[in-house]
């Protein structure tokens, strides 16, 4: 099978791009092996796998150590590691070792930023250094501190035209790609005619040019908050708890091992 780059992702604007995010080897493994074209190691690590009540408390050494469990997993589909918070803030050259980290040590094939305007310097060093880089715009999850919940973004005229700016402005820098998250369908639209890199939308209506969802949410495994947008394909916290309590009876009745 043959590896997707960033480039082979590029030109599948203005068709649809399938990515999830995954945390280990095995779920990469089944991922990767139905197509899907970029995997994600969403620092939604820490609210899936981790326990924590937000992305914030995600650090450098947890996301190297799910991304090389990824890859190991992967062969098709290109990986993108999300940097975790404040790992690119502290000047272009931290940046850079950071995003150079998943690259040469955990074996990820591109880095995700979250911001507009404010990290465009951030993402031309990092381009730069040849580690190429997926924006993220709208709902920024590093940054519910500051916007003071998991809002829908992007709804009022400056708003929505600062986004448009944004997006423009992370193509310029030389991002290959955009995730646009929680933002209205029509606004999804207007940034994915605006810039010539795919957009993947999350929450974002359906004019994006890919789609991208938690693997857990879309998979029925977590019993916290679900976001309404989120299409659930299974329901595998009945399946493993159904399968946990009859292994438990069995063992206690002694009806296994037979
Ligand atoms: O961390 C993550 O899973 C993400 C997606 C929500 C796009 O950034």
């Amino acid at each position: 099978m043959k590896k997707l780059t960033t480039k082979g992702i590029r030109e599948l604007k203005g068709k649809k791009i399938a990515m999830l995010t995954a945390y280990d080897y095995p779920t990469a493994k089944i991922i990767d092996q139905c197509e899907c074209d970029i995997i994600l190691v969403g620092d939604s690590l820490g609210n899936v796998i981790l326990g924590y009540p937000n992305t914030t408390h995600v650090t450098m050494e947890d996301m190297l150590h799910h991304t090389s469990a990824v890859a190991r997993g992967t062969s098709r589909a290109l990986i993108v590691a999300d940097m975790p918070f404040l790992s690119y803030h502290l000047g272009e050259h931290k940046a850079i070792e950071n995003a150079g980290r998943f690259i040469s040590q955990a074996g990820a094939n591109a880095v995700k930023l979250e911001g507009g305007a404010e990290i465009a310097e951030t993402v031309r060093a990092i381009t730069n250094a040849g580690i190429p880089v997926m924006g993220h715009l709208g709902l920024l999850p590093q940054s519910v501190n500051q916007i003071g919940g998991f809002l829908t973004q992007g709804k009022t005229d400056e708003q929505a035209a600062r986004l448009i700016e944004d997006a423009k402005t992370l193509e310029k820098s030389g991002a290959f790609a955009i995730v646009l998250e929680c933002i209205p369908p029509e606004l999804a639209a207007r940034i994915t005619e605006s810039v010539s890199i795919p957009t993947i939308g999350i929450g974002a209506g359906p004019h994006c040019d890919g789609q991208v969802l938690v693997l857990h949410d879309m998979l029925g495994i977590c019993d916290g908050y679900v976001p309404s947008f989120v299409k659930k394909y299974a329901d595998l916290q009945a399946n493993i708890r159904n399968a946990v309590a009859e292994y438990v009876n069995e063992v206690k009745n002694g009806e296994f091992p037979e």
